[in-house]
């Protein structure tokens, strides 16, 4: 007689995320069946955790993980974004899934490869795309996840992504700490929901990343500046990185930086390591994605992509090296007040990333529309407060002003986050102005006060613009005095060239 089947999920993929999510799924009480294409890997995984609460079922093969799980099957795959999950989700179907199967994506996959597959594999299974933020702790003690897809399949995994996401308290949205193996976090909101059919959750685990890649850059700019304009050294930067994490810039990438610029460095008595560090970034690509979305789309995410840039301008080392024996700039030179300038840097940070934020969401307002999704802002901001690395307390912030105003168009237009852009935007001014005199570049900085002046412009000189494509190329231009959506074109004059009187 054949086994009957007990696990309540599969897992497969045995990589540092899978292991965790597997273990963080068992802690919740529930078993997990799992496989990894190396089968050592998944032998050492099960003998180093004999005992978890919900116990693991070692697959050895795929035709065995199916076997493992109970019907209506939930599987979740976390293999490397790409043909890796395509070739996964063919196994299981060779293997003999049932059309009602669910058959979960938490890698950081693209979205339209989310809606694609969906699609492609219909008639064979539920595809269903799920984004998961926080690195291996948030895998192993609860990360934010970002569900999408069909909307009955969601009815069967609901209970275990409440169970195993992050939790944050449901009066003041701060995240509950936190789990230890085998002793989950009781009680408090789970920074989880349902966010729409197909690619949703994958969508907005990209935007999710762009924000990141944004909000990382942003404190690197602020930590160089206060290098090198006042000479501070990493462990005293790490001492002001702690001092804002106490306020309206709490988060766990302030946090992780006071910690990483205190970090002694193991090979140099009394230095720092973040000295020793090469300043290059690498990238595996959603920031890219999602720059290349927004100019899909024509939406000005313009401080998403300078982040992106300036990972890849980071990475040209050898050439910033040699350009940096022959193409001359000002010396930096400051002398005013230390403490003044700090706190004019804190708000320069603040500024920007609430214009970094508000690209974000308009990215995903502008989505919606083209996906026919309906996002619910609030939420999203809500099950980002805790577990997913761009985790703030400024997210209740973001969560209030959606709640208030479901139909905000622009989170700089919310009452509180304006008010917060007129307290500190003389500071933010001059930060960028000192970057600039200084000849430190300050990309996310002043990206981001552009957008901000942008947008806030009622007249741009997108007019002379325009003229110029018509002038060219009878691109037409409307006029400002008749009504929008009437074009008109000049038969210009010959382009007439200066007469040189020489000699
Ligand atoms: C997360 C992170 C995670 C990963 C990034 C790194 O939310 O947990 O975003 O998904 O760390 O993909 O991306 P880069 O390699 O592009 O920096």
């Amino acid at each position: 007689m054949p086994q009957q089947p007990t696990a309540d999920i599969g897992l497969i993929g045995l990589a540092v995320m899978g292991e965790n999510l597997a273990l963080n799924i068992a802690d919740h009480g529930f078993k997990v069946a799992v496989y990894n294409r190396t089968t050592e890997t998944m032998r050492q995984f099960i003998d180093k955790n004999p005992n978890t609460p919900g116990g693991l079922i070692a697959c050895e093969t795929i035709e065995q993980l199916v076997a493992s799980i109970k019907r209506p099957r939930k599987f979740i795959i976390l293999v490397k974004a790409g043909p890796a999950v395509d070739a996964v989700v063919k196994q299981l179907i060779d293997a003999g899934i049932a059309t009602d199967d669910i058959v979960v994506d938490c890698g950081n996959s693209l979205w339209t490869d989310t809606i694609r597959r969906e699609k492609e594999y219909a008639d064979k299974c539920k595809f269903f795309g799920s984004g998961v933020s926080g690195g291996e702790v948030g895998a192993r003690f609860g990360p934010s996840m970002m569900p999408g897809g069909d909307p009955d399949s969601w009815k069967h995994l609901k209970t275990i992504w409440e169970a195993v996401a992050a939790k944050v308290d449901a009066k003041t949205g701060t995240p509950i700490e936190t789990a230890q193996p085998g002793k989950p976090v009781v009680g408090g909101v789970p920074c989880t929901a349902y966010l729409g059919p197909n690619g949703a959750g994958h969508y907005v685990k990209m935007i999710h990343n762009g924000i990141e890649y944004i909000d990382m850059q942003l404190i690197c700019e602020a930590y160089f500046l206060m290098k090198n304009l006042l000479g501070m050294k990493a462990g005293e930067l790490g001492d002001v990185f702690h001092q804002w994490n106490e306020g309206d810039l709490d988060s766990y990438l302030i946090q992780i930086t006071a910690d990483i610029l205190k970090q002694p460095d193991p090979l140099h008595k009394g230095e720092f390591l973040v000295d020793y560090v090469l300043d290059t970034a690498g990238q595996k690509g959603t920031g890219k994605w999602t720059s290349v979305n927004a100019l899909d789309m024509g939406i000005p995410a313009n401080s998403i992509a300078e982040a992106v840039f300036a990972r890849c301008l980071s990475a040209l080392k050898d050439e910033r090296i040699e350009a940096s024996k022959h193409l001359v700039g000002p010396k930096s030179n400051f002398s005013g007040n230390k403490q003044e300038l700090i706190a004019a840097v804190r708000d320069a940070l603040y500024g920007s990333k609430i214009c970094a934020y508000a690209q974000g969401f308009q990215l995903m307002r502008e989505a919606q529309k083209e996906y026919k999704w309906k996002l619910n802002f609030s939420e999203i901001a809500s099950i980002w407060r805790g577990g997913c690395i761009i985790r703030a307390r400024f997210l209740q912030k973001i969560t209030d002003a959606y709640t208030r105003n479901p139909n905000l168009v622009n989170l700089l237009l919310d009452p509180y986050f304006n008010e917060q852009i007129q307290k500190g935007q003389a500071n933010w001014r001059k930060i960028v102005s000192l970057a600039a005199e200084n000849g430190i570049a300050a990309p996310a900085f002043m990206s981001a006060l552009a957008y901000y002046d942008g947008y806030r412009a009622a007249r741009l000189p997108a007019n002379l613009l325009q003229a110029q494509r018509d002038y060219f190329g009878a691109h037409t231009y409307e006029r400002t005095d008749t009504p929008r959506g009437k074009f008109f074109h000049l038969d210009w004059p010959e382009p007439t060239r200066p007469q040189l009187n020489i000699g």
